[in-house]
């Protein structure tokens, strides 16, 4: 397999893939996978309905959702191209039957599509995941999924953030402060976000910032419920 670098916003293709399989590979993938399992096996096993996963990249976060939840349905998106194909390739092979085709789902559109042909209904949308997005992606991105949560989680749904944030108002690592810098380098409107700005737009959203769970690496996973 292809070596990716440690903060790639392009995943990889193995070279010997056959014509027709078109699964990306993550390596922070490898790395990461299974403390975020953990967290959100733990939040969610209790629960059946519908979960919805933005900005599923490969697709192979969502095999292993699906296959450590059978009593969910899982919704995977992207909103490019290569990553639906991937995650289209990652579906089929994986033959589950509670993994869902992916679905475009830009998160900063007002309508996310659903209950028309091919997306969830908007009933029984139990969670919302997202993993690595919020710091690779303007600020806007950060509210289209806080309002997208208020508009289509059920009360007492959870919205499960993972990804690199500051804890009020402060870096946790010196990695994470270079880190900060290099996707500000990349582009201005990129960063780290941090928990208590995220809780303060939360609010405005009928969400509470329920946990804020260290994760390897200085990552953190937030979870915020819907107010019943
Ligand atoms: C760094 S990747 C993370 C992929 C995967 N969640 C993971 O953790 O490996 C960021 C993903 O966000 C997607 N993305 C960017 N802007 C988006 C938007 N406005 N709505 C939904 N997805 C978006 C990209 O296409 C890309 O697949």
């Amino acid at each position: 397999m292809i070596k990716a670098p440690k903060f790639t916003l392009r995943f990889e293709k193995d070279r010997d893939l056959p014509e027709g399989d078109d699964r990306l590979f993550s390596e922070s993938f490898v790395t990461n996978h299974e403390p975020i399992e953990k967290v959100v096996v733990r939040h969610l096993d209790n629960r059946t309905g519908h979960v919805i996963e933005i900005a599923s990249g490969t697709g192979q976060h969502a095999v292993n959702f699906a296959q450590q939840l059978p009593q969910l349905t899982w919704w995977p998106s992207d909103i490019q191209d290569h990553h639906i194909k991937s995650i289209a390739s990652w579906q089929q092979q994986s033959g589950l039957p509670n993994l869902n085709t992916p679905i475009y789902l830009d998160v900063t559109q007002d309508d996310w599509g659903l209950g028309t042909p091919g997306h969830p209904s908007s009933e029984d949308i139990v969670a919302i995941f997202c993993s690595n997005l919020l710091h690779i992606a303007p600020w806007n991105v950060s509210l289209g999924l806080l309002s997208g949560a208020r508009r289509y989680l059920t009360p007492d749904g959870l919205l499960i953030v993972y990804g690199a944030f500051s804890v009020d108002g402060s870096h946790v690592s010196q990695s994470n402060i270079a880190f900060d810098r290099s996707l500000r380098n990349q582009n201005p409107e990129f960063g780290v976000r941090d928990t208590a700005v995220i809780q303060k737009e939360a609010e405005k959203c009928d969400l509470d910032l329920s946990e804020i769970i260290p994760m390897p690496s200085n990552n953190f996973m937030l979870i915020l419920k819907k107010q019943s």
